[in-house]
């Protein structure tokens, strides 16, 4: 047991923590208002290689560890959720997917210029009628030799209108079921495919989440990954590792909110001292510290054990379900400690509140999250 970063894990997160104070902090609020997508920073966080972080620089990435990952979402998640989503899909959903099991081929088009951050990836999963329930997949590619015929809908698809690539879930076979669906990539610009309406949403409000439209879009075989009905197991495979990613955004949120009441705490003064005397507020404070730190250690041992090439679906389900909770909680009182201000948009705890809701939602509920942990458990 060793509860010390590396010299270049204390780099990396120092970068982020840099990154998010000069580049996300201004603009951050306006974003979130106008619905704007971070499109420059995105491009400068793919310069500084955190859209393919943990890629092997073989294949233009960074070849980081799932730690510095961690240290990175929490950073980038302190400031501005809208963004930190963008850098965990691309990164855990789409680079993962591809680098762990894509062809050769597949990975020097498409995983290349993700990992270099040229281009940004979307993870298509979800329908109107399959979110939770997800082998229930209608969208369909009809095997017609040397390609798929693709249709149907996918929803709330981040990133939808900012993407090039799109890894899109669907069932060819369906007297097989779960093992009848395949993971295919397709690209922006395929005839038939369309971008839906963007979703006008409670948080993270700067990030891109689209439905999707197939109509008979022509996905050559070669853009299958992996053997044929492999596309469930692998839809599964990477969520266990985005839910890393967004366990550390909840944590950053969570962080953030609590960084904010501590500095408003010492400040505000009430009944001739600081809100920061009364043990009302102290007792908040120390509660939202051992709760964030039982997250974060939760968040570093689900990626530590995926470093170590040792199984972390339980404990990316128990981080992500633990973390989120927990930035929910944070935040609702991170905005009590401010009051009135806190209700405000200038003092940021009331966007970090909004922001914490989807983080219990997206990558599996925090129900399904219980029954991921549960089976596990019950093994
Ligand atoms: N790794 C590999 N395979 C897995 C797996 C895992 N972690 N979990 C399940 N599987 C396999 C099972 O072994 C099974 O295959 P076999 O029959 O060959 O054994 C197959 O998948 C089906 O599994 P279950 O029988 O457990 O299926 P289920 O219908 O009971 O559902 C579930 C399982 C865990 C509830 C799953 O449907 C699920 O995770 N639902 C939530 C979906 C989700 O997280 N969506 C997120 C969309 S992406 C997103 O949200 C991105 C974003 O916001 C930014
Ligand atoms: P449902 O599955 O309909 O769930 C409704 C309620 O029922 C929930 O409380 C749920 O926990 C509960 N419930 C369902 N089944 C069970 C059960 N068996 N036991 C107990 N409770 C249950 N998807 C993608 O594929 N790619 C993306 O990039 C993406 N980005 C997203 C971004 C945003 C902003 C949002 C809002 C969603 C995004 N999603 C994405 C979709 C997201 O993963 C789903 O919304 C989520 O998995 C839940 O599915 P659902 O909305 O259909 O809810």
């Amino acid at each position: 047991m060793y509860f010390q970063f590396t010299e270049e894990q204390e780099m990396i997160r120092q970068a982020a923590r840099d990154f998010a104070q000069t580049e996300l902090k201004p603009g951050v609020i306006e974003r979130d208002e106008h619905q704007t997508f971070p499109a420059e920073q995105v491009k400068m966080l793919g310069e500084l290689g955190f859209l393919g972080m943990m890629v092997s620089p073989d294949y233009g990435g960074a070849g980081m560890d799932a730690i510095s990952y961690v240290l990175v979402m929490e950073e980038l998640s302190k400031i501005d959720a809208s963004t930190s989503v963008v850098v965990s899909v691309n990164n855990s959903l789409v680079c993962y997917g591809l680098e762990k099991y894509g062809s050769e081929a597949q990975k020097q088009k498409y995983l290349v210029p993700l990992a270099k951050g040229e281009k940004i990836g979307a993870f298509c999963l979800s329908e109107p009628e399959a979110g939770s329930d997800a082998t229930s997949q209608r969208t369909t590619a009809i095997d017609m030799g040397d390609h798929y015929l693709l249709n149907g809908v996918k929803n709330w698809i981040t990133n939808g209108n900012s993407a090039s690539t799109y890894l899109v879930i669907a069932q060819t076979d369906a007297s097989k079921r779960h093992h009848g669906i395949n993971a295919l990539i397709v690209e922006r610009g395929m005839e038939g495919f369309t971008v839906g309406h963007k979703e006008n949403k409670l948080g993270i409000r700067g990030s891109d989440t689209h439905s999707l439209m197939f109509t008979d879009v022509k996905v050559p075989k070669e853009n299958r990954i992996g053997e044929d009905g492999f596309g469930f197991k692998f839809a599964m495979n990477t969520l266990d590792g985005g839910r890393i990613g967004i366990a550390s955004q909840a944590l950053g949120i969570a962080s953030g909110a609590y960084e904010l009441a501590m500095a408003y705490a010492k400040e505000r003064r009430a009944f001739g001292k600081t809100i920061a005397d009364l043990q009302a507020t102290q007792f908040k404070l120390a509660d939202m510290a051992t709760e964030i730190e039982a997250a974060r250690l939760l968040c570093l041992k689900a990626a530590w054990l995926k470093d170590k090439g040792l199984p972390y679906a339980q404990a990316s389900s128990m981080a992500k379900l633990y973390a989120s909770e927990v930035a929910m909680r944070t935040t609702v009182e991170a905005v009590q400690i401010h009051g009135g201000y806190g209700f405000v948009k200038e003092y940021h705890v009331e966007r970090l509140m909004r922001d914490a809701k989807i983080t219990q939602i997206y990558e599996g509920t925090s129900e399904i999250q219980r029954i991921v942990i549960s089976r596990e458990v019950l093994r």
